[in-house]
C-alpha cells in the first residue's frame, strides 16, 4: 500500500519537525499538521519562516522548502483526519498532576480525545500511528475507543516512537540510527506496518527500519530514554566522588567511554538532565512497574530521578557554600536557561530548579539565554508555585546582553552549554564583577585554566576546586 495523505495531530516539538522532514523527503505525500493551538499554527504558517514556533538548526529551511507544496499547517482537525489515510498522534503526554498516579503516570487525556475524534470523523479505514511516547499497552486502549465509538471503520494501530533529540532534531530525522515500527502481527497489521515502512524507506536505509510487535515498540521508547538518562545520572553520581578525591570526571568519562562496550556518548557530567521527556518517561516506567507489583524494578529506575534531583540541589548548594554560606541580596548571573543548547525549549530545565533554590535563599538572579524569552522564564518559575509571580518578577530579572547580565555579579553560573559562552571576553566580564569573582560551570564547557589566569575562582562539576 502506498500512502498518499498523512495527517499529524499535534504541531509541537515532535509533530512539526517530524512531519516537515517527511514532507521534504516524500514530495508525493500530502502532509497536514493540525493543532488546537491557533497561535502555534499561525506561527508555523508565518510568512517569515524564522518565526516558526520551534527553534531547531536547519528546520526553517526544511519548512520553507515543503510548506505550501505538500506540507500544510491547520487548525481544522476534522478535515485533516477525514482526508488522511494515515494519522499520526503526536500530542503531549505529560506526567499527571492530579488524581490516581499523580506525579508519575502519563496523562493520556489528550491521546484519548484524539482517538475519540478520529473515530467520530473517520468515514473510511485508517492507519493510526502512535508518535507520542506512551505507556506500554496504550494501543489496546486506542483500539477499544476506535472500535467502540467509531462508524464501523477498520483501524490499524501502529507504534512509531520518535527518538529525535532537541537541538539536533533535523539531523536525527534525516539520518536516524533506526526507525522503530510496531504493529499487530496479523495480515492486516503487517500490511499497515509495511505501508509505514515504505514512507520511511524514501530516505532511511531498509536495514535501519526495525519492525516489532506493538508492545515491544511502545516499551522500547520508554526503555531507550531510561537507559540514556541512567547514564547521565550514573556519571553525575560519580562527579561528586570525583570532587572529593581529585579524580577528574572528564578524564573518567574518557577512560570508560573508550571501552567499546560502554561507548563515549551520554557520559557528560552536568548540573542535571532536563527536557520534557527523561523524567516523565522514567516516572511512567516506575508507575507501570509498580502497577504490576514489580517494586524492585520500580525502585531501580526511580533512583535515576532521585540522583538527578540531588545533582541540581548539589549545584545550587555549591554556589551558596562558596559565597560564604549566604547568597541573600547577592547577584548571581545565569548564562543559559534552556535545558540544552540549540533549543528554545526549557521544559524541566535544571536552571529552573537552581534558580528556585537560590531565590529561596533571597538571592537576586539575573538570566541571559540566547533563545529563551523573558515570558517563558517567568512562566517556568511561576509554574513551580514557590512564591507569587510578582515576587518572581522582583527577584529574578531577564537581561538581553551577556555582559550586562554579569555586571556587578558575585558569581556567574553556566546552566546551558551554549557555544557562544566560551567565546565571550571573559577579562571584560571579570573587570565588571564583584571580587572575588566566581564562575560555577554546570556544564564543564569553560576553559578553567584561562579563567583562573584572569583571576576567577572556578568551580566545575566533578573536579576538585
Ligand atoms: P508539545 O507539547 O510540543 O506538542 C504537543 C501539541 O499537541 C501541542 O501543540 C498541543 O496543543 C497539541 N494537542 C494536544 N491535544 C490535541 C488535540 N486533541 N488536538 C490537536 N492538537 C492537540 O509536545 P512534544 O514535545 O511535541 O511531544 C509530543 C509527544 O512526543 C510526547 O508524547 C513526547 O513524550 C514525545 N516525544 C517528544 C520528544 C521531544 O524531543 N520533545 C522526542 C520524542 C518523543
Ligand atoms: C532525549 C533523547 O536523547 C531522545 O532520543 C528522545 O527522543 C527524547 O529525549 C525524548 O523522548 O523526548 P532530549 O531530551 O531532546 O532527547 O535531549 P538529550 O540530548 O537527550 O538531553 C537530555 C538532557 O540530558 C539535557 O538536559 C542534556 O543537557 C542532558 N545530558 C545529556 C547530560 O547532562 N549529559 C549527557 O552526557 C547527555
Amino acid at each position: 500500500m502506498k500512502i498518499q495523505s498523512i495527517c499529524c495531530i499535534g504541531a509541537g516539538y515532535v509533530g512539526g519537525p517530524t512531519m516537515a522532514v517527511i514532507a521534504k523527503k516524500c514530495p508525493d505525500i500530502r502532509v497536514t499538521v493540525v493543532d488546537l493551538n491557533e497561535a502555534r499554527i499561525a506561527a508555523w504558517n508565518d510568512e517569515d519562516v524564522s518565526k516558526i514556533p520551534v527553534y531547531e538548526p536547519g528546520l526553517s529551511d526544511v519548512v520553507a522548502e515543503a510548506r505550501g507544496r505538500n506540507l500544510f499547517f491547520s487548525t481544522d482537525v476534522d478535515k485533516a483526519i477525514d482526508e488522511a489515510e494515515m494519522i499520526f498522534i503526536s500530542v503531549n503526554t505529560p506526567t499527571k498532576t492530579y488524581g490516581e498516579g499523580k506525579g508519575q503516570a502519563a496523562d493520556l487525556k489528550w491521546i484519548e480525545l484524539c482517538a475519540r475524534q478520529i473515530a467520530r470523523v473517520a468515514k473510511g479505514d485508517k492507519i493510526v500511528v502512535e508518535k507520542s511516547t506512551l505507556p506500554v499497552r496504550t494501543a489496546s486502549t486506542l483500539k477499544d475507543i476506535l472500535e467502540n465509538t467509531g462508524n464501523g471503520m477498520n483501524f490499524q494501530i501502529l507504534s512509531n516512537p520518535e527518538f529525535l533529540a532537541e537541538g539536533t532534531a533535523v539531523e536525527d530525522l534525516m539520518a536516524p540510527d533506526r526507525v522503530l515500527i510496531g504493529g499487530d502481527q496479523t495480515e492486516e497489521g503487517l500490511k499497515a506496518i509495511d505501508a509505514l515502512v515504505n514512507v520511511y524507506a524514501n530516505w532511511v536505509p531498509k536495514e535501519r527500519i526495525l519492525t516489532t510487535n506493538v508492545w515491544s515498540s511502545e516499551l522500547s521508547k520508554l526503555t531507550a530514554n531510561a537507559f540514556l538518562a541512567q547514564r547521565v545520572s550514573s556519571i553525575n553520581s560519580l562527579s561528586e566522588l570525583c570532587e572529593h578525591t581529585e579524580a577528574d570526571v572528564n578524564e573518567v568519562s574518557r577512560a570508560i567511554g573508550t571501552d567499546s562496550r560502554i561507548g563515549p556518548k551520554f557520559l557528560k557530567a552536568s548540573v542535571g538532565f532536563g527536557g520534557s521527556c527523561f523524567q516523565k518517561d522514567i516516572l511512567n516506567l516506575v508507575y507501570i512497574s509498580r502497577s504490576y507489583g514489580l517494586n524492585e524494578v520500580a525502585d531501580y529506575w526511580e533512583q535515576v530521578i532521585i540522583m538527578n534531583d540531588y545533582q541540581k540541589k548539589r549545584f545550587s548548594k555549591k554556589i551558596i557554600n562558596n559565597l560564604y554560606n549566604t547568597v541573600s541580596g547577592k547577584k548571581i548571573a545565569f548564562l543559559g536557561w534552556a535545558f540544552k543548547k540549540d533549543t528554545n525549549d526549557t521544559r524541566e530545565s535544571a536552571a529552573i530548579y537552581v534558580a528556585d533554590h537560590l531565590l529561596n535563599e533571597q538571592s537576586n538572579v539575573v538570566v541571559y539565554d540566547p533563545k529563551v524569552t523573558e515570558q517563558q522564564i517567568y512562566t517556568d518559575l511561576d509554574y513551580l508555585g514557590s512564591r507569587a509571580p510578582e515576587e518572581n518578577k522582583e527577584s529574578l530579572k531577564v537581561v538581553n546582553d551577556p555582559y550586562e547580565v554579569c555586571k556587578g555579579a558575585h558569581a556567574v553560573a553556566v546552566l546551558t552549554e551554549w557555544d557562544e559562552f566560551k567565546s565571550y571576553d571573559w577579562q571584560k566580564i571579570y573587570d565588571n564583577m564583584l571580587k572575588p569573582a566566581h564562575v560555577f560551570d554546570g556544564r564543564n564547557i569553560m576553559d578553567k585554566k584561562a579563567l583562573r589566569d584572569i583571576g576567577f575562582k572556578v568551580h566545575a562539576i566533578g573536579t576538585a576546586d
